[in-house]
């Protein structure tokens, strides 16, 4: 099976310091897939590379069997990646409802009626209960679901997430596990998931990436991962 996503050989340099050294990840259609390493691992520049905010130093991101390195985030978005960040950059003074409108309408939906009515949709799909609210005046669960909703609004087909955990209760963590879950089985929407909460990662994802300094030093299951003994030194340990 071809792979949806697909990383070869990438190397990333700031200045005279490498953040990544020579990484290989594959993300198959339909995978929950997860990054984990510690800090400064460098699993958001990988995110980064992916979706265009950076350009690898050298080589290639494929996309549906298209090379996507070297592309602007927006039409590497309009191509099917959606990217939910970890720190959430709504536009504040827009209502919730008003944030996806301008989501959809930036994306394929021409029509303001139409977008109003799949932004209902999408609120709702994440579990958001007052629309027309603006982002300052929501809970951080809320935020969160925000972000996600305004990635969904670009019609992707993988979304990246950035430490979607950070910060939420551990009910609010299980209803993000069910959107997960919801988002790949019902919309058959493929995600690759940078997360430090590793309860959360270890329950949903199906394969887990990890990276240390730059480099992947371990790639299985969740219990293959929790098992390994690199993982344990480099991570897990502490
Ligand atoms: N724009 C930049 N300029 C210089 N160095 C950078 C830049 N972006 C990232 N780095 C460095 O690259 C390394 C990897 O950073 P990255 O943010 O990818 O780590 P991470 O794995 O996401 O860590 P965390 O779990 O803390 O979020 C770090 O040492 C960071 O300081
Ligand atoms: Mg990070």
């Amino acid at each position: 099976m071809e792979a949806l996503l697909k990383c070869t050989d990438i190397w990333k340099s700031f200045g005279g310091f490498t953040a990544l050294k020579g990484v290989n990840i594959e993300v198959f259609s339909g995978e929950i897939v997860g990054l984990i390493g510690p800090n400064g691992a460098g699993k958001t520049t990988l995110l980064n590379l992916i979706n265009g905010v950076l350009k690898p130093t050298k080589g290639k991101v494929e996309f549906e069997g298209r090379i996507i390195s070297g592309k602007k985030p927006h039409v590497i978005c309009r191509l099917g990646i959606g990217r939910v960040f970890q720190i959430p950059r709504p536009f504040f003074e827009m209502s919730c409802i008003e944030n996806v409108v301008t989501a959809l309408l930036f994306n394929d939906v021409r029509d303001r009626g139409e977008a109003e009515e799949r932004a209902m949709e999408l609120l709702e799909f994440v579990g958001i209960s007052d629309p027309q609210a603006t982002p300052d005046e929501i809970t951080l669960q809320d935020k969160r679901r925000l972000e996600m909703a305004r990635a969904l609004a670009t019609n992707p087909r993988l979304i990246l997430v950035d430490e979607y955990m950070a910060g939420l209760n551990i009910g609010e963590i299980e209803d993000a596990l069910n959107l997960f879950k919801k988002i790949r089985d019902d919309l058959g929407i493929t995600i690759l998931w940078v997360e430090h909460v590793m309860h959360a990662i270890m329950k949903l994802a199906d394969r887990i990436v990890v990276l240390d300094h730059g480099t992947k030093i371990a790639e299985g299951k969740p219990e293959e991962i929790v098992k390994d003994k690199k993982v344990i030194e480099a991570y897990l340990g502490g």
